[in-house]
């Protein structure tokens, strides 16, 4: 079966968060597993495509409205990624540096998805499943199906899995000009509480609709941002696939953004000394545990309550861990997160940017990472600190439910608390704080989580399952 993926993200083009990661992954497995998956994503001026070779495949001339543009499709030669990679380019719209928080992203990303179909409109043969991801590519459903230029290819099948629902790309429906000539009696379906919604139209059109985890497919019907009513609808279409980790970048043995590897065997030696080059650099206490926090600094990854959470463990716990915030996003927790850096006694660092090796120096150096998420559709962290032997302290939501059982709990190896309050957080770091005192406890649990298996293959035969149910329409 051939699989054509098309997304913002894909590691280690372009990444923001875990989307990156899964569509950089999810193919790779795909493609061992005997189908032919490809990607296809923007062209940012990123550095992978300095450091790579490329050869046009495709040049086309289509518009948004009245702009009409040129667009060219490169295919990365050397099949670096596992899997086949195209990048659209569109000069004055995607060449650019970073991938999303430009004025003009409504126009960006319709601009990229009218050429990923236009170029599918031109290939000589077509994918038999086109796989959209989150809103930045949830209008192609639509299109493949109404825009009459494409009506040919109205027979491929389309699945859209969803990241996240709090991100929709509403826009105004003036927008929906953009879009090649369509049926205007379809207008309903791109249409969701009066602005056009991406996220919404991809519900109502793609043959079938996944998010990445069992729980959070739960969750949404009652907490999908504006999407409830929609998503009990179309409940019949809708499951949950958790996402897997590439077991290949991820591993402690032989991880390339740092030297002191380790398994199971000797996760205790290897640990220690990727702590204690982070606490070295960060000026950190190594005898104390080190919990770290790595994500976007946004409400929904509860980073807003991180610095009082901070503040009250050094009062009320005492000052017997060392905390490290690797993250960035909104303003005003960044101010306050560096702000409190005058707080610490050698037990407090942040640092605030994007910083890949960083994180996997964290995931291998910290005893414990933090995840105090009010929304987590799947969540990757944790998975990689499993692999890693640091042990998860998550809020018991979507796909940390699904993926973390609690120490207390038969067979258990994380930390669970129910509410993302500065209570709650910081009774976690209390049981941490209680755990890292115990060192043999502390030793099986590690051995027990790194043994846990979250590789990809399970859930790309459930992806292989559903195309082939959408295919045969059941
Ligand atoms: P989300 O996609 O909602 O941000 P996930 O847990 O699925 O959350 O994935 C987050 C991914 O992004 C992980 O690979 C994590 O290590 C990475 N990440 C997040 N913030 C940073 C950062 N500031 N520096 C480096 N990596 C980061
Ligand atoms: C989203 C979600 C996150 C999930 C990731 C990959 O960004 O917020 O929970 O792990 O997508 O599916």
């Amino acid at each position: 079966m051939e699989i054509l993926h098309v997304s913002a993200e894909c590691y280690p083009v372009a990444k923001a968060g875990g989307l990156g990661d899964v569509v950089g992954a999810l193919p790779k497995v795909q493609r061992e597993l005997g189908h032919v998956a490809k990607v296809v994503m923007p062209m940012y001026r990123t550095k992978f495509l300095a450091a790579n070779e490329f050869e046009v495949v495709h040049k086309g001339y289509t518009h948004l409205h009245n702009y009409w543009f040129n667009y060219t499709v490169i295919k990365e030669k050397s099949n670096k990624l596992g899997f086949d990679l195209y990048l659209v380019d569109i000069y004055g719209l995607l060449d650019r540096e970073k991938i999303y928080g430009y004025g003009d992203d409504v126009e960006r990303f319709t601009a990229f998805q009218i050429a990923v179909v236009d170029w599918l409109a031109a290939w000589r043969h077509q994918p038999d499943v086109v796989h959209v991801h989150d809103h930045h590519t949830a209008l192609i459903p639509f299109m493949l199906k109404h825009c009459y230029a494409y009506q040919h290819l109205n027979s491929i099948t389309t699945i859209l899995t969803i990241h996240n629902a709090q991100y929709q790309g509403q826009t105004g429906m003036d927008k929906t000009v953009y879009l090649p000539a369509w049926d205007v009696w379809k207008r309903g379906l791109l249409e969701w509480n009066g602005a056009l919604n991406p996220l919404a139209c991809g519900i109502r059109c793609a043959w079938k609709v996944t998010t990445v985890s069992p729980t959070y497919l739960e969750e949404m019907r009652s907490h999908a941002a504006g999407l409830e009513a929609l998503l009990e609808y179309e409940k019949g279409k809708c499951s949950g696939i958790l996402n897997g980790i590439d077991t290949v970048v991820w591993d402690p043995a032989t991880d390339r953004y740092f030297e002191d590897h380790y398994d199971g065997a000797t996760a205790e030696e290897g640990k220690l000394k990727n702590k204690a080059r982070l606490c070295e650099q960060y000026n950190l206490d190594i005898k104390k545990p080190l919990i770290t926090f790595i994500g976007r600094l946004v409400g929904d990854k509860g980073a807003d309550l991180l610095p009082q959470v901070i503040e009250d463990s050094f009062y009320y716990i005492g000052r017997k861990m060392n905390f490290f915030v690797l993250g960035s996003g909104l303003p005003e927790i960044e101010g306050k997160l560096q702000a409190i850096r005058g707080l610490s006694r050698g037990d407090y660092n942040t640092y605030i940017g994007y910083d890949e090796g960083l994180s996997h120096l964290l995931y291998a150096g910290a005893d414990f990472i933090l995840m105090p998420s009010r929304v987590e559709p799947c969540g990757l962290n944790q998975l990689y600190a499993l692999r890693y032997g640091t042990v998860p302290v998550v809020r018991n939501t979507g796909g940390l439910h699904d993926t973390v059982i609690d120490y207390g709990d038969k067979n258990g190896y994380g930390i669970r608390f129910n509410h993302a309050t500065v209570g709650d957080m910081t009774h976690g770091i209390w049981r941490s704080v209680e755990l890292f005192q115990h060192q043999e406890m502390l030793g099986d649990i590690r051995q027990r989580m790194m043994q846990l298996d979250f590789s990809w293959e399970t859930s790309v035969r459930a992806y292989q399952d559903l195309y082939d149910r959408a295919k045969s329409r059941k």
